[in-house]
């Protein structure tokens, strides 16, 4: 009879140990625990994103903890290793440089820990269970086609007139980079094959164009050189392609310092309140729109569908393949930002307040 006592007061702890999903791993009581690793903290979105999804994760009782790699593939190898040594459950991980955490990622397989690959896919590692993240290629595409319009480009002829463009591409140690530069490449290469664009300097090459990687100092250096080099004669620059706010931001600089009084068709992502200041001022053309509410939203659930044994909703079983597998993905949509549309799409939808952009 004290058997059956006890296994009935067993049940009843499992009971209400599960009916407070998530918050333990069962019986034992312990809490379950979320590591989130972001790459960088020099950019709004990596601390905006986590501190987003930490609160979503923290409302619903689990322990919670954000590291951040300062730029450096060694200090997120070691953090994902101490994390998994301490017993997390899941880690998110936002790689600094995607093929580096092979080894670390079989380790933490070893010890049944899940990962979720957040915004940028992790290369070169089977033990890659879920990714969530934006539809990288169409971010690409729709900066390709803001200067497709905006240049006209569709009606002009090479032998009535040509364009001047720049290209950066961020860094290729980032997967998302080669897919950003592919998209928009998909819109720009026909005109720079039919002689309509041009690269007065030359450089088009991805390794080249990509050298600056993520890191911006890098970037306006670039900027600078190629200023000086090709269009210091007054050689007009007409666009420039950049894959992101924070690389966009530092070569207005560079324009300023050339003594620049019109900017050049200038295409970015993520939609930085800097940035937006700036697509205001008629400093830079476009931003792209990540929400990222939308992403942490998903990776919320994915986590809570792992942690309770469920298998996570994805939508896309093609597009990444990480050089080992497909990962299973939720691709979020990205949208094209102008100033015709900001209020429309960062204000109305709460994403920023009117405050934020003065
Ligand atoms: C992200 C971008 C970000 C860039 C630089 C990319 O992987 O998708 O949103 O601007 O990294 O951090």
């Amino acid at each position: 009879m004290k058997k059956i006592i006890k296994l009935m007061a067993l049940a009843l702890c499992c009971a209400i140990a599960l009916s407070f999903a998530g918050l333990f791993s069962g019986c034992g009581g312990q809490t379950q625990k979320v590591g989130i690793l972001m790459p960088s903290a020099k950019e709004q979105r990596w601390t905006q994103d986590s501190d987003n999804l930490k609160r979503q994760l923290q409302a619903k009782g689990y322990m919670v903890e954000i590291k951040n790699a300062e730029d450096s593939a060694d200090v997120q190898v070691s953090q994902i290793d101490a994390m998994v040594d301490d017993g997390f459950n899941v880690l998110v991980i936002c790689a600094h440089d995607s093929t580096k955490l092979t080894q670390v990622l079989q380790k933490a397989a070893n010890k049944g820990v899940k990962i979720i690959a957040y915004d940028r896919l992790i290369m070169n590692s089977p033990n890659v269970d879920y990714y969530v993240t934006f539809n990288n290629f169409e971010v690409g595409r729709l900066q390709g086609e803001y200067i497709e319009t905006a240049l006209n480009l569709k009606t002009a002829k090479a032998e009535d007139r040509s364009y001047n463009i720049e290209l950066f591409a961020g860094a290729a140690t980032d997967n998302n980079a080669i897919f950003f530069f592919d998209g928009a490449m998909s819109v720009l290469e026909q005109y720079l094959g039919n002689g309509v664009l041009k690269v007065p300097s030359g450089e088009t090459e991805r390794a080249v164009v990509a050298e600056a990687g993520w890191t911006y100092p890098l970037a306006k250096a670039r900027m600078d050189r190629l200023l000086t080099e090709n269009y210091a004669d007054g050689t007009e620059l007409h666009a420039v392609l950049s894959p992101n706010d924070g690389i966009a931001q530092v070569l207005i600089t560079s324009f300023k310092a050339a003594g620049f009084t019109d900017m050049p068709i200038l295409t970015g992502q993520d939609s930085e309140k800097e940035s937006v200041k700036k697509i205001i001022a008629d400093e830079q053309a476009m931003t792209v729109f990540k929400d990222t509410r939308a992403l942490a939203d998903r990776t919320f659930k994915m986590v809570e569908d792992i942690l309770l044994g469920n298998t996570p909703e994805t939508n896309d079983a093609k597009t990444y393949h990480n050089g080992e597998k497909i990962v299973p993905t939720y691709m979020c949509k990205p949208v094209g930002v102008t100033k015709t549309n900001y209020k429309e799409i960062l204000i109305d939808s709460g994403y920023y307040e009117l405050s934020d952009l003065q």
